[in-house]
C-alpha cells in the first residue's frame, strides 16, 4: 500500500489532520436600559420593550445557517453578552439556550455565562436564569459608589449593585464583578472602598478596566476630567495587593479570579482558540485545516434580525492573512500572566516557530518577555509595557518604493 493512495490514508492511525482549536460560543444581546456615555459596545437603548421573541428567532436562524462551519465540534463555553442580557426574560433565556443544545453538543459542566446589569436586577430574575441553565454571572457593577457610578452615568446605584452582588453570590456557585478605575474624578479613597465592598463579598472573580475614552462616545466628545497617570498607575497597584491579599490571582491584565473559577470562555479566546459569533455584530474566528476565517454579522439589531431570518446574518467573512496571524496570536496571548506553551503557536496558527522566533529574541534581550523551550510567558516589565511587546510581532511592512 503506497504512502499518498486513498487505502494508505484510510487505514487506522495514518490520517493526520491537524487539530482544530477548542471551540466557544459568544451570543449577542444588543439592547440596554440606557446608553452609557463611555460605551462603544454595539449595543442600544431599548426605547420600550426589546423584540425578544424576533431576536430569538433571528439568533436560531443565525446559528442553524453556521453549523455546517462547525459540525460536530464539542462546544466548551458560552457566553450572552451585550448590551445587557438581563433585560431578555429567564423564559427567552431558557429558549434560547434549548434551542443551542438542541443544535450544538455542549461539553459536560459547560461554562455558561450570562452578563447582567444591578439595573435589570430582581431576586426571582436572577434565580429563573440559573434555572435555565446559566451556571455564572457577570454583574457589571463598575463601583460601589454614588457619585462615581452618577459620574459615568450608570441607570443604577449603590445599594443596587450591592443587592445584586449579594443575590449573585447565592444563587451562583461561580460569578464576576466587573469594577471600572480611573473614572471621573475618582480618589484612591474612593477605589479603596470600591475593592474593600468588592472583596467582602469573596467573589470568585473580580474584572477591572481601566476606564478608556473610546472614539464615538459621549466621552470622546465630552470628556471628563480624569485621574493623571501617576494615580492611575497608583490606584493599580493598590488594586493587585488588594486582589493577591483576598486570594485572587491576576492572570490576565484586567482579570483576576480564585483557583477553579478563571473564566473558560476568555481564556479561550487568549489562547487563540475557536469562537462562533451569533447575535447583532458579533464577531467569530473559525479554524479549518488550512486557513482562519473572521466573521462579523450585521450591527445594526433591525437590520441583523431582517437578514438574520432570510439567512444571511453575515456582514463580513474574510481570512485572516498569514502574516497577520503571529501578531493575532502574540496580541491575545501575552495578555496571560503565566504565558502560554510555546507549542500552542504553532497549533493555533499551523505557523513554523521560526515566524516568531527573531521577535521572541529581540523581546527578551529587552527583558520583556521569557521564553525557554516550553512556554512563552511576558516579564514583569512586559507586562507592565504590553502595548510595547505586542507591538514586536506586528507583521513587517513592505518597505516603500
Ligand atoms: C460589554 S460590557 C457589558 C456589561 C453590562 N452591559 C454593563 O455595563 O453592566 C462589559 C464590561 O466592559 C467594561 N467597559 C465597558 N466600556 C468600557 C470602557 N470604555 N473602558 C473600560 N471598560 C469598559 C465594563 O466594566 C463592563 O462591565
Ligand atoms: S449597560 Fe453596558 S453595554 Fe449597555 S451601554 Fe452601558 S456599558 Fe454599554
Amino acid at each position: 500500500m503506497n504512502a499518498g493512495t486513498v487505502e494508505h490514508y484510510l487505514r487506522p492511525g495514518t490520517l493526520q489532520l491537524p487539530a482544530l482549536p477548542p471551540l466557544s460560543l459568544y451570543v449577542h444581546l444588543p439592547w440596554c436600559l440606557k446608553k452609557c456615555p463611555y460605551c462603544d459596545f454595539n449595543s442600544h437603548e431599548s426605547k420600550g420593550a426589546a423584540p425578544e421573541a424576533r431576536y430569538l428567532d433571528a439568533l436560531r436562524a443565525d446559528l442553524e445557517a453556521a453549523l455546517p462551519l462547525v459540525w460536530g465540534r464539542p462546544v466548551i463555553s458560552v457566553f450572552i453578552g451585550g448590551g445587557t442580557p438581563s433585560l431578555f426574560s429567564p423564559e427567552g433565556i431558557d429558549r434560547l439556550l434549548a434551542g443551542i443544545r438542541a443544535r450544538l453538543p455542549l461539553v459536560p459542566g459547560c461554562e455558561i455565562t450570562l452578563e447582567a446589569n444591578p439595573g435589570t436586577f430582581e431576586r426571582e430574575r436572577f434565580r429563573a436564569f440559573r434555572a435555565a441553565g446559566v451556571t455564572r454571572l457577570s454583574i457589571g457593577v463598575q463601583s460601589f459608589q454614588d457619585d462615581c457610578l452618577r459620574a459615568i452615568g450608570r441607570v443604577h446605584d449603590a445599594a443596587q449593585a450591592r443587592a445584586a452582588v449579594e443575590e449573585a453570590a447565592a444563587a451562583f456557585d461561580s460569578f464576576n464583578i466587573d469594577l471600572m478605575y480611573a473614572l471621573p474624578g475618582q480618589t484612591l479613597e474612593q477605589l479603596h472602598a470600591d475593592l474593600d465592598t468588592a472583596l467582602g463579598f469573596a467573589p470568585p472573580h473580580l474584572s477591572i478596566y481601566h476606564l478608556t475614552l473610546e472614539p464615538n462616545t459621549f466621552f470622546a466628545t465630552h470628556p471628563p476630567p480624569l485621574p493623571d497617570e501617576d494615580l492611575a498607575s497608583e490606584m493599580l497597584d493598590l488594586i493587585v495587593s488588594s486582589c493577591a491579599g483576598a486570594g485572587l490571582q491576576r492572570y490576565e491584565v484586567s482579570a483576576f479570579a480564585r483557583d477553579g473559577h478563571r473564566c473558560r470562555h476568555n481564556l479561550n479566546y487568549w489562547q487563540f482558540g475557536d469562537y462562533l459569533g451569533i447575535g447583532a455584530g458579533a464577531h467569530g474566528k473559525l479554524s479549518f485545516p488550512h486557513r482562519v476565517l473572521r466573521q462579523q454579522r450585521w450591527r445594526e439589531p433591525a437590520r441583523y434580525m431582517e437578514r438574520a431570518l432570510a439567512g444571511e446574518a453575515l456582514s463580513q467573512d474574510e481570512e485572516v492573512a498569514r502574516a497577520e496571524l503571529p501578531f493575532e496570536f502574540m496580541l491575545n496571548a501575552l495578555r496571560l500572566r503565566e504565558g502560554v506553551p510555546r507549542a500552542l503557536f504553532g497549533e493555533r496558527t499551523g505557523m513554523p516557530a521560526s515566524a516568531i522566533d527573531m521577535a521572541v529574541l529581540k523581546a527578551q534581550q529587552r527583558g520583556l518577555l521569557e521564553a525557554d523551550l516550553q512556554m512563552l510567558r511576558p516579564t514583569g516589565l512586559g507586562f507592565d509595557f504590553l502595548s510595547e511587546l505586542q507591538g514586536m510581532f506586528l507583521p513587517a511592512r513592505a518597505p516603500a518604493r
